[in-house]
């Protein structure tokens, strides 16, 4: 497995991961647009073929703050240490900007990903309500960063 940035043509990849995993539709313009803003919060994981088989994609739009916009890895692909790998470059690479917090938001009902997040230290700050396009709500988890 290969970590590395996005490019334009993991773009077919990301959204097939995004539509199965995430259930929500984004732009795909917007892809474009946060990897030119942070190239290295764009992190892809990619199979020996160079196909996307996972990606975390962070923002800084509050100064010294990280915000995981999306993360999923192909659900074949899962229980493989791939997010762990995803998730632990992330946080060094905010450490690197010398970033306090890193935020998220996540459904109420996905407990394998608020068991992950957990792992990693991300409490839950916030109940967000009917957060998700569908009405479901979120919390919003944040961790601090020494
Ligand atoms: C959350 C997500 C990204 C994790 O990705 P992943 O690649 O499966 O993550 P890992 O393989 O590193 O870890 C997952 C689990 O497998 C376990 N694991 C890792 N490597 C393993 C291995 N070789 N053998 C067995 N288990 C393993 C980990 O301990 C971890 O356990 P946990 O469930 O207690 O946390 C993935 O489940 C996903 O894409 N979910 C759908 C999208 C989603 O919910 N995203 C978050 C939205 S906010």
């Amino acid at each position: 497995m290969t970590l590395r940035e996005f490019r334009a043509t993991d773009l077919p990849f990301v959204s097939a991961i995004v539509a199965d995993a995430l259930h929500e539709h984004y732009d795909p313009v917007l892809y474009g647009t946060l990897a030119a803003e942070w190239p290295t919060g764009f992190l892809i994981a990619a199979d020996p073929s160079d196909v996307p088989v996972g990606f975390l994609l962070g923002v800084n739009q509050v100064q010294g703050e990280a915000r995981i916009l999306m993360f999923a890895v192909d659900r074949r692909q899962r229980m493989q240490g791939i997010g762990t790998l995803l998730m632990s470059t992330f946080l060094e690479r905010c450490r690197g900007r010398a970033f306090r917090r890193v935020t998220l938001e996540v459904r109420v009902s996905n407990a394998t990903a608020i068991r992950f997040y957990s792992r990693y230290e991300f409490s839950a700050v916030d109940l967000l309500r009917t957060y998700y396009s569908d009405g479901e709500n979120g919390y919003q988890m944040a961790r601090d960063l020494r």
